[in-house]
Parts: structure tokens; sequence; C-alpha cells
């Protein structure tokens, strides 16, 4: 009995550890979890998740509870006789043929209406669905809104209760969209344009979900990350009116005007960034022009490297999702060390490479000035 009585506390110590990790699990504010689902595509992809979930879960019980049963109650005792042996019963071999059989059909059968629910073909028709191209860039996400040209980075801003449609382009290697609250992941495939919809629900205006790239595709694959932003359709149409102006012109003899100065200076950003009514004179669809198969445009429409700066102060998340962009820290009233240890924009000016290396980000080494006026005037392109 004594032996019993501690398999029965180890027993105890597992399953308690189990539920506790399983519990625990669910912890965290940011965590984008596919059982969170907060859009039609996700959910029914969340279904299928839960029906396998549950036969799974089925099945584990059933086989090892049968083991543990066997284990226990047939065990060798001293008068034990040999069992009787059913090697070669067909009654069996047709039962556990079938059962397993049973399960997976309705898997498949959850599984084919799930897939036919979310393809590119069921996207339903919406006469205000936003087409947008997400462009994967290593490491960074452009987004392109094809009805209205404009081009953002690193923040998807879409309204809610709405049809998006994604056309997925790369022209470098394979990235993978993904949107664990919203939709699964597709692959974005060199040479091979996949098409994706999804659509948030109408409760989730004002909310920000977390996008991932979700194949490997660098060093900096892990830090490779976007967000996306839910709007009312009212707040969606100002987001788009304030996005296709002109950047802002920074006043006269500001710290801002100097930034702007070093930006276009030889060398330094503008031979990456485009900053429209600065150094490009309107967005451009990168999926088109940095098609290989695509003649380019010399004059304003070469492939950029870096992402279009246009609103930069509008955005959420800089360096391809690895920091917050926290302008309300970036006052550059503060001394230039306070700058760097508060601002998240200062700290990437100062060091690319350390803070995501092996990105494209060539500048060379910036003096605390520059960091300081480069930080005013992107910080004020609202
Ligand atoms: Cu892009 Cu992983």
């Amino acid at each position: 009995m004594p032996v019993f009585r501690r398999t029965n506390r180890w027993l105890l110590l597992l399953s308690s550890l189990l539920l506790s990790s399983i519990l625990l699990s669910a912890c965290g504010e940011q965590s984008p979890s596919i059982i969170d689902a907060r859009g039609f595509v996700a959910q029914q992809e969340g279904f299928v998740f839960w029906v396998i979930l549950v036969i799974a879960a089925v099945v584990f019980v059933g086989v090892e509870g049968m083991l543990v049963y066997s284990i226990f109650r047939f065990r060798e005792r001293p008068d034990s006789v040999n069992p009787r042996q059913n090697h070669g019963s067909l009654a069996l071999e047709i039962l556990w043929t079938a059962i397993p059989t049973f399960f997976l059909l309705v898997i498949l059968v959850f599984t084919i209406r799930g897939l036919f629910q979310v393809a590119p073909d069921a996207q339903p028709a919406d006469s205000k669905t936003v087409n947008v191209t997400a462009i994967g860039h290593q490491w960074w996400w452009e987004f392109h809104y094809q009805q209205y040209n404009i081009t953002t980075a690193d923040t998807l801003v879409i309204p809610a209760g709405t049809v998006v449609h994604v056309d997925l382009f790369s022209n470098n290697v394979i990235h993978s969209f993904w949107v664990p609250q919203l939709t699964g992941k597709t692959d974005l495939v060199p040479g091979h344009d996949n098409k994706k919809w999804f659509k948030a629900d109408d409760d989730t205006v004002g909310k920000t979900f977390v996008g991932i790239c979700a194949e490997f595709c660098g060093a900096q694959h892990g830090n490779m990350r976007f967000e996306v932003k839910v709007e009312s359709a009212d707040g969606f149409q100002s987001w788009l009116t304030a996005q296709s102006q002109h950047a802002a012109t920074p006043a006269s003899g500001s710290l801002a005007e100097e930034g702007q100065k070093i930006f276009q200076g030889a060398g330094a950003c503008a031979g990456c960034h485009g900053i429209v009514g600065v150094n490009a004179q309107q967005f451009i669809d990168t999926a088109k022009v940095c098609d290989d198969s695509n003649p380019k445009d010399l004059n304003n429409n070469e492939c950029p490297l870096g992402p279009n700066l246009t609103h930069f102060g509008s955005r959420g998340l800089i360096a391809g999702g690895v920091l917050d962009n926290n302008s309300s820290q970036c006052n550059t009233d503060q001394s230039a060390s306070d700058l760097l240890a508060n601002c998240n924009l200062a700290k990437w000016l100062h060091d690319p490479q350390g803070v995501k290396p092996g990105n494209d980000m060539a500048i060379g080494q910036l003096t605390n000035d520059q960091i300081k006026a480069l930080v005013a005037y992107l910080e004020s392109l609202k």
C-alpha cells in the first residue's frame, strides 16, 4: 500500500503542475492568442482547433484511462492464471480500425469546411472592402493602400466590420503574414503572389492586435512584427485623409527644420527613406516598383530600401516592430543623455545595429545634436 500512496502523491504533484502551467499560460495582456479570435476568419480557424482538441482529448482520456485501469485491475497477482489470448480477433481488428477512421473523418469534414470558409474565393462582397498590399522586407512590413495610394510601415490601420483584402508580396525571401486574433498565416512567396482576406469584429474599434512574421526569414525574423489598429468607419476615413497629405513642413528656424535638413543631407536618410513633399512626389506601390519584372522609373520610383516616413510620428511601432514609438518620451528639451535613455527613436538613431543587428540602417554615427534634431523632425510628422 505505501507504494500506491507514493504514486498518488506524484500523480497529484504532476497534475497540479500541469494545471498551473495551463492557467498561467493564459496570462499576459498582449498575448496574441488564436483562442481569443476577434474576427470571422480567425473564429472559423479557431473552431477547427477546438474540434481537433476535443476529439484528441476524448481519445487521450479514453486510451489512457483504459491503460491505467488495466495496469491496476489486471496486474499480476500470486494466484494469476494466463489471460485469454485474442490475437487475430477479426471483430477487434475491425473495431480499432473503425474508431480512428471515424474520428479522422470528423476532423476532415470540419477542416475542409473551414478551408472553404476562409479561402480567397469566399471573400464576401463588400463595397467598402479595403485593398492592401502587404510587402515583406528584411525585416519590416510595408502596407500600401491600393485605392488611396497611401504607404505606411509597421502599423496596419483598418476599419472594424469591413472586409480587408490583402495581396502578399515579397521580392526577397519567404515571410508569413499572421495576425493570430484576426487571421491565420499566409506565406509571402517571391514570384508567387498570394492573397487573403479578413475582417475585425464590429466591437474591436480602438483595439490593437499583434501581427507577426511566421516564417523564418533571416537573423531578425523574430523582430519582424507589426500591429493592426482597428478604427471606426469615421476614424478610418479621417486617418486616410491625414495620411494622404504631404508631410508637415517644420516651422522656420525650429529644431525640426534642422532635422529636415539633416534628413536630406548628402549620404543621409533620404537615400533610403521617402518623405512625400520633401524628397518624394507621391507614395509608391512598392510591390510594383520592386518587382524585378517591371522596368523602373528612375526619377522617383526606385525601389526604396527603407520605410516611407511621411507620417512617421503617427505610427505605434518603429524599427520593424522592435520598439514602441514612445513619442511622449521624446521631448527634445531634455538633455541628450536623458533623450537617449528615454526616447526609443533616439536609441534607434544612436545605435541601430545594437538595437537590431543586421538591419539595413547604414548611417554613420550621428552626433547627439543631429539625433535631437532628427527626433524633433520625425516625431512632428503626424
Ligand atoms: Cu519575415 Cu520571418
